[in-house]
């Protein structure tokens, strides 16, 4: 029996790990050789029918950190650890008419791997929400398993689209209508994690017709400066933007983001990303409530992988079914969650005395 096996918003997934939307997924050859080291789908990088233009430098870094001399930096130093990546790249800039024989390909080949189209339009006008109907239509179409829409990219310039557009409800209501009356498969929300109203997000997600929701995106952040050379260590033109954290430095964070989405709605399918670059990570997310675990940052880390992490999906597969297997697990279902009752309000958690009463003046 394969332990790992999960069905995740419908969907049949041989092990509950998938390659995130980013570089490792923004080609076939790329999609075809992580199939091939064993992930069990993939999100593909975000497609979209708009312009885009990179900037016209690095587009990702990665920054390290050592015990010795313990800043970070994406500066070559001996004994480091990776920390995060830091990227401020856009959306894919293969056109969509290329995808879709792409898509098709890819699915023949591995019709047993799940495969979830990631997708992006504006939200100014109609004819923006027509383009997310247009986008999942032509993705499903070609055999794409399930459909995500990127509701969380933070670095885009347009006001009506990525980031920008998470915290407004309506919106999130008009390209929910836009996608689920086009087409039937399962439709995950990325959302942001940059936001002091990611619950409500989520339920009007859920409410408007997710099946799942994908958590997190990259955090909003800045280069850091090196004090020597006065440059930003991604610049261009001595310029920077906001761009996205990933990797471990997230970790934490976007795990307690995963358990507020998880006690607001724990009936409903997260799929967590953030950080996650071994067995350990994973199971956190899973006992805070994600029954699918999305990876990127340490796929793209991974030498001699083509970016892409077969080392890593081979551990993840490897160490998951072993704890599983360790502990009498029939299956990730029965740890998913089981952290939800004891995250609990700082009030709820025991102190030294019985007198303290949270912190509020008592009238004499
Ligand atoms: C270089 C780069 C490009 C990315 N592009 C996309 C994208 O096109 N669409 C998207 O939804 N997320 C994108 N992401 C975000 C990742 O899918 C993921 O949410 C994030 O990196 C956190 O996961 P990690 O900690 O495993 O890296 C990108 C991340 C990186 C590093």
């Amino acid at each position: 029996m394969n332990k790992l096996a999960t069905t995740f918003t419908g969907l049949q997934f041989e092990n509950p790990f998938i390659l995130a939307s980013a570089p490792p997924t923004e080609s076939k050859r790329k999609i075809l050789k992580a199939f091939e080291a064993g992930w069990g789908g993939i999100v593909t990088k975000t497609i979209g029918l708009h312009p885009v233009e990179n900037v016209a430098g690095p587009k990702t870094i990665y920054q390290r950190t050592s015990e010795t001399k313990p800043y970070v930096s994406r500066l070559k130093r001996t004994d480091t650890v990776s920390h995060s990546s830091w990227n401020w790249e856009l959306i894919s800039d293969q056109p969509l008419d290329l995808w879709l024989p792409d898509l098709e390909e890819i699915k023949t080949t591995y019709p047993d791997r799940m495969v979830i189209a990631s997708i992006m339009a504006g939200a100014d006008s109609d004819k923006e929400m027509d383009n997310w109907s247009k986008l999942a239509i032509a993705c499903v179409n070609v055999g794409c398993d399930a459909i995500e829409l990127n509701m969380s990219c933070p670095h885009m310039d347009r006001k009506d689209m990525g980031a920008n557009i998470a915290n407004d409800e309506d919106i999130i209501r008009s390209v929910l209508k836009a996608v689920t009356s086009a087409v039937s498969v399962p439709i995950w929300v990325k959302l942001t994690p940059a936001t002091s109203s990611l619950v409500d997000a989520a339920r009007v997600a859920y409410e408007s017709g997710a099946s799942s929701i994908s958590l997190c995106n990259t955090f909003p952040s800045l280069p850091l400066m090196d004090p020597e050379t006065m440059k930003f260590e991604v610049e261009v033109d001595g310029l920077v933007t906001s761009g996205g954290l990933g990797g471990l430095a997230i970790l934490h964070q976007a795990l307690q983001r995963v358990s507020d989405i998880s006690k607001a709605f724990p009936d409903k399918a997260i799929s967590g990303i953030g950080g996650i670059r071994g067995f350990r990570e994973a199971f956190n997310f899973i006992i805070h409530g994600a029954g699918n675990l999305q990876v990127c940052t340490a796929a793209m880390q991974e030498k001699g992988s083509g970016g892409v992490g077969i080392k890593l999906i081979q551990e993840l597969k490897h160490d998951l079914n072993d704890y599983l297997e360790r502990k009498e697990y029939s299956s990730i279902d029965e740890i998913r969650g089981i952290a939800r009752q004891r995250v609990v309000e700082h009030s709820q958690v025991r102190r030294k005395s019985d007198a303290y009463n949270g912190g509020y003046v008592i009238a004499s």
